[in-house]
């Protein structure tokens, strides 16, 4: 995937030949407490217009507080943000005209149809009967709900929920997007499709979308630009790949039948850590093919033999580890382990 992003190429690029693109959303200081617990502490945010930015923390970090806040459904204790040229505070009709927002938690009636729902968000949107119905039949195709369209929404799976919910918020037509944890709970069919349509929203209809989600490889598929956040701070911000950089390296990891095969390789590859309990050896380096054949090669040279061979790229996981001293998923919900293990995902 190419995680080339529009936002730091428009920023690193002479104005002449690429105009920095206006900013969707930005946000300077932005604070949030109950009485004194503090949620969100000081957040500064740039988001360029027709990208996506992932805000990637575990439970609890603040990061429905905050899409509650740009999206005006909650004041801000300190700091101001604009959102689509707009003051969030003294302008938060103009801002929701803007937006579309898919919550954690649908908006949908459960009792209606699909069908049914869209017209309904139609009128609410004040859309004519024949626009509200063309509207309503144009994104049941598009979500590929026309078959179930005349079916009540309590019947629905998760997945059908989360893009019949997103087709609710794209009646409006909205030019920023907020979803948050639009793929929480989804089997991993599911969130490539969400996935796919996240992705037709920003190059087919250039919305800018701002997403929040606790899986690394989500944020690492999606984002230009991603940002981390941790009880309530932004501990680092940029590309996939930047944030990647700031890590130490990957790894080779090779696992012996016993301690003296262990003990040889150990001695040929100078700069790998022994795991003696685990009869494997750990030599740095990336995955790339010369790499991989260089190590196989000294094995060979050596007459040695390995059981087996991974490697390990540095992933998300690793930047979080690195930022917070905790792993992403020690605060997970029961419902978000459930989902895929982004370290899987990452091994594409
Ligand atoms: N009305 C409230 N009163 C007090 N504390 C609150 C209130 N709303 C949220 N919080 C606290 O704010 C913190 C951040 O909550 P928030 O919902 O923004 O986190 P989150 O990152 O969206 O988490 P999750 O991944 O579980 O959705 C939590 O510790 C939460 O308990
Ligand atoms: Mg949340």
């Amino acid at each position: 995937m190419d995680l080339t992003p529009h936002a730091a190429s428009a920023a690193t690029t002479s104005p002449l030949r690429a105009p920095t693109r206006p900013a969707a959303i930005s946000a300077v200081g932005l604070a949030k407490s109950y009485g004194d617990k503090v949620v969100l502490d000081g957040i500064d945010l740039t988001i360029p217009e027709g990208t996506v930015f992932a805000l990637l923390g575990p439970n609890g970090a603040g990061k429905t507080t905050t899409v509650q806040i740009l999206s005006t459904l909650l004041s801000a204790s300190a700091g101001q943000a604009r959102v689509a040229g707009h003051d969030i505070t003294r302008e938060p009709d103009a801002v929701r005209t803007a937006i579309g927002v898919t919550g954690q938690f649908a908006a949908l009636d459960s009792l209606l149809n699909a069908r049914e729902n869209l017209l309904l968000m139609a009128d609410l949107h004040h859309l004519d009967r024949r626009e509200g119905r063309r509207r309503a039949t144009e994104l049941l195709r598009r979500f590929d709900l026309t078959d179930a369209a005349t079916k009540p929404v309590a019947t629905f799976s998760g997945g059908m929920r989360r893009k019949l919910d997103l087709a609710m918020t794209l009646v409006g037509d909205p030019r920023i997007i907020f979803l948050d944890e639009p793929t929480t709970g989804l089997d991993p069919r599911s969130r490539r499709t969400m996935w796919e349509i996240i992705r037709s929203l920003v190059a087919d209809d250039g919305v800018t979308i701002f997403l929040t989600t606790q899986y690394l490889d989500e944020a690492d598929q999606l984002a230009d630009r991603i940002a981390v956040l941790d009880r309530g701070k932004l501990v680092a911000e940029g590309t996939a790949d930047e944030l990647k950089r700031r890590m130490p390296g990957g790894h080779i990891r090779l696992r012996f039948a016993g301690l003296d095969d262990l003990e040889s390789a150990a001695a040929v590859f100078g700069a790998a850590t022994p795991d003696r309990d685990a009869l494997s050896l750990q030599i740095p380096g990336d995955g790339r093919i010369p790499t991989v054949r260089a190590v196989l090669d000294a094995l060979d040279t050596a007459s040695l033999q390995a059981e087996s061979l991974t490697v390990h790229t540095p992933d998300l996981d690793d930047v979080f580890l690195a930022l917070t001293g905790r792993p992403q998923h020690e605060e997970r919900s029961p419902q978000a382990r459930r989902s895929p293990d982004s370290r899987m995902e990452n091994a594409r």
